[in-house]
């Protein structure tokens, strides 16, 4: 063994790789290693998985290729086979380590090359000068030689490409059993499924969807809704308005509910009109567990010739019984709101409970022992609003609802703060794929 050395050419491999003039015998206690021991020659290189690998790089033994027979001192046609073998034992162990096409054109050069090839430095060196006796043997031990060559390096591209092939096809095979990629596109915002759930329950009565702006006069937020300047109900909806340069013809504010769509509405169609308004409003809230500057709403609103007290509570009971289950029952009681008349509050008995008001022996945490939760306001569209949409109050007749939807999910989901929704920590908007 003239010396030993490795190298580490990548972080998890080992390889060594020898110069021309030098063999590589590789061995050693890696599984990888002791397998694949062997002697490589020119240009091979050994790359075992990082473990024990013991490493010895050889001179090669010297064949005398540029030497004539007599030079060498051989003049039998035994030695001469003896010679050959040796010729092909180096072929047979540089060919195991031929493994890539890089490798294969160098391997073929070196044998094949019709310069300084193998072949031809054997042809050149020891057939052309042979002695007559010896000629015969040199020229079967050649050709022998050479057809084994030949047909090596051959047998040798073939399976480079094949594997090649093989491993190209491994790579991009198309395994149809495996699961499709998941892309995370996200979903729905609590909110905004709520949105639709009740919008699919309007819809499925004839309900149509309008939306309205965010930012509104103080006519369609109050007024035409029969909430004059100084109206008391004003006070907690006086809210946030906007800074206008000075002159501009009128005010503006975000607005504080849906309702100013019931008027856009009216004013743009003749009845009969039924529309829900899913939206934004903002009021001047602190903000807390049930509390928000910014929330959603829906407002409803139908008006015909022929609507009645009846289609009301009927239309409403429809849509509690829908979103909370059969088994819910509603009440009302009168309320005041200025755009509609009567008023009412519309309640559900608690769909948590199942309005006894008490749960596993407990006070229900969610309607505090009530049996009854307080629902949305509602009421029989007050006459005085058609007055200001040119409808005539004699002829018709209509209602609205209003429902606060933050409080509807956070009720009907377990929410208990409001401010969750606004948040959008994923860990939140996950529970509701
Ligand atoms: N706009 C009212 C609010 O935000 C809710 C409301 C009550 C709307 C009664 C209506 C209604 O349409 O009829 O407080």
């Amino acid at each position: 063994m003239a010396f030993g050395r490795s190298e580490r050419s990548e972080d998890r491999f080992l390889s060594a790789r020898c110069l021309p003039g030098e063999s590589l015998l590789a061995f050693g206690a890696n599984y990888g290693c002791s397998r694949r021991a062997g002697i490589f020659s020119v240009g091979a290189r050994y790359i075992v998985p990082l473990g024990v690998i013991y490493i010895a790089i050889m001179p090669t033994p010297d064949l005398g290729l540029d030497k004539t027979l007599a030079a060498l001192g051989l003049s039998e046609a035994a030695q001469v086979v003896a010679r050959f073998a040796d010729v092909r034992a180096r072929f047979d162990a540089e060919s195991g380590a031929v493994h890539d096409e890089s490798s294969w054109k160098q391997f073929r050069d070196a044998w094949l090359g019709r310069k300084s090839g193998v072949l031809t430095q054997i042809t050149d060196n020891w057939l052309k000068p042979a002695t007559p006796e010896l000629k015969r043997a040199v020229g079967q031990q050649l050709n022998e030689l050479r057809a084994h060559v030949e047909s090596q390096i051959e047998a040798r591209r073939l399976a480079i490409e094949s594997g090649a092939e093989e491993n190209a096809l491994t790579r991009d095979r198309v395994d149809l059993s495996l699961p499709g990629v998941i892309r995370p596109v996200g979903s729905h915002h609590l909110i905004r499924q709520v949105f639709q759930e009740i919008e699919d329950i309007f819809f499925s009565i004839g309900f149509s969807v309008v939306e309205g702006p965010e930012i509104e006069t103080p006519y369609y937020n109050f007024e035409a809704l029969n909430i004059p300047e100084f109206h008391p109900v004003r006070d907690d909806m006086d809210t946030f308005y906007i800074d206008l340069p000075k002159g501009s013809p009128t005010p503006l504010l975000l607005r504080t509910h849906t309702s100013p769509m019931q008027i856009r509405t009216m004013e743009k169609q003749k009845p009969p009109v039924r529309v829900i308004v899913p939206g934004k409003v903002y009021r001047r809230d602190n903000p807390d567990a049930t509390h928000s500057f910014a929330f959603h709403q829906i407002e409803g609103l139908a008006v015909d010739t022929d609507i009645t007290f009846c289609d009301f509570t009927g239309t409403i009971e429809y849509f509690v019984k829908q979103f909370f289950g059969p088994s819910v029952k509603t009440r009302f009681r009168p309320s005041y709101f200025p755009f509609t008349e009567p008023s009412v509050e519309f309640d559900v008995s608690c769909p948590f409970c199942g309005g006894t008001g008490t749960s596993n022996g407990a006070t229900c945490s969610k309607c505090k022992g009530a049996a009854w939760i307080e629902l949305f306001g509602a009421g029989m569209v007050d006459p005085a609003v058609y007055g200001f949409v040119n409808y005539d109050a004699k002829k018709v007749s209509g209602f609205a609802f209003g429902i606060g939807i933050d409080r509807l999910a956070m009720l009907k989901y377990g929410i208990g703060d409001i401010q969750v929704f606004f948040q959008n920590d994923v860990r939140f908007l996950r529970q509701f794929p």
